[in-house]
């Protein structure tokens, strides 16, 4: 097995449900409008998973995707990570039903729990694997169905977020690959953006399905404030690593997609404007995938030609935990 230190990305790939949901159908369900949402968050539209269709189903779909970019089978892969905060289920991980679904073989298979971070936790644990000489390919995947926790009550948090999933082959190269990665968290902040019951804290009864303590709650305002500054500072981070200081020594910045406002700033900070075209969006589209975001946005912007073998790209995010992680990929 090799032993270089350098590991990148060999294949992409991402699935979207079908469904749109768009800011003309919140309308119909809570006091909103296409305006509010469109200037107070970027969003337009985001994709809705058929009820039938649970997240090891959407990793599955990206990951055949990203096997094929990669030009390898499933009994090729030697481990799977799969970043999700939405599971099929509480128990067994989600990466199990990956593995089963797949047909790979007997090998190492677990779920990240970082939330929007998820992506870049899971691409950093990846890497460390395949670095240790004991994978020799890894397929990380992050997958949500975030519309299975969304209150479709709750004006505040349900225009905000969507389904989707996106993933990665990670391998040995013999250049680039991920130069850096910075990783974070602050559990003294965990109530600012969570889900109250259907853990062990306060298990499922009829009581908190009443109370609607299986939905996602969150204090936006707090979790803009601490996420512009934190997403910023995490970025500078991993690429002062590498003796870069602003974002326009970089080809792209990938940032998680949660609020339009939230990215402006941070590009900012980081030196670059969202006019120059260096910072990716998909935000229009898709809404908070959390995980999901930056794995689908990588995908579409090597689909889409936007960075090509040899450029640098900036990812970062910032979600519930709070956890927050920045990477510096110089792409395989
Ligand atoms: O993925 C994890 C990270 N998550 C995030 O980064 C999300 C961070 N937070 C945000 O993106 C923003 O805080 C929100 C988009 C959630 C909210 O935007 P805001 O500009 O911070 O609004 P606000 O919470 O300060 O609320 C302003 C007003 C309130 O009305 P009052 O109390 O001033 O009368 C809200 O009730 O906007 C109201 N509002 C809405 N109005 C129409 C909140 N949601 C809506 C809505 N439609 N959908």
């Amino acid at each position: 097995m090799s032993q270089s230190k350098n590991v990148g990305i060999i294949g992409l790939g991402k699935y979207l449900p079908e469904k749109i949901l768009t800011n003309q159908d919140f309308e119909k369900l809570v006091d909103t409008s296409d305006a509010w949402i469109t200037e107070r968050t970027g969003i337009k539209e985001r994709r809705m998973a058929r009820p039938d269709e649970a997240t090891s189903d959407m990793a599955l779909a990206a990951a055949r995707e990203a096997l094929a970019a990669a030009k390898l089978t499933a009994q090729d892969i030697d481990l799977i990570v799969v970043a999700t905060v939405t599971g099929d289920t509480a128990f067994p991980s989600t990466a199990c039903r990956l593995q089963g679904a797949l047909g790979c073989r007997p090998i190492p298979a677990f779920d990240v729990s970082a939330a929007c971070s998820g992506y870049i936790y899971a691409l950093t644990i990846a890497q460390n694997f395949i670095k240790a000489g004991t994978v020799r390919y890894a397929l990380v995947v992050a997958a949500e169905k975030l519309t299975s926790v969304a209150d479709y009550t709750d004006r505040n948090t349900c225009v905000l977020f969507g389904d989707g999933a996106g993933a990665a082959v990670l391998a040995a190269v013999d250049s680039g690959g991920i130069l850096s990665s910075y990783l974070g968290t602050d559990g003294t902040q965990s109530e600012l953006i969570n889900m109250p019951a259907g853990g062990s804290r306060r298990p499922a009864s009829h009581e908190t399905v009443d109370q609607r303590l299986h939905y996602l709650k969150m204090n936006g305002a707090e979790v803009f404030r601490v996420a512009v500054k934190t997403m910023a500072d995490a970025a500078m981070e991993a690429m002062n690593t590498l003796g870069v200081h602003s974002a326009e020594e970089v080809d792209l910045v990938i940032p998680h997609q949660a609020n339009i406002r939230i990215i402006n700033a941070v590009a900012k900070r980081m030196g670059v404007s969202l006019t120059e075209g260096k910072v990716f969006l998909n935000i229009e589209k898709y809404g908070n995938m959390s995980a999901a975001s930056t794995a689908v946005a990588l995908t579409e912007a090597v689909q889409q030609g936007r960075v090509k073998k040899g450029d640098r790209v900036v990812m970062v995010a910032f979600g519930s935990g709070l956890t927050w992680g920045a990477l510096v990929i110089e792409l395989s």
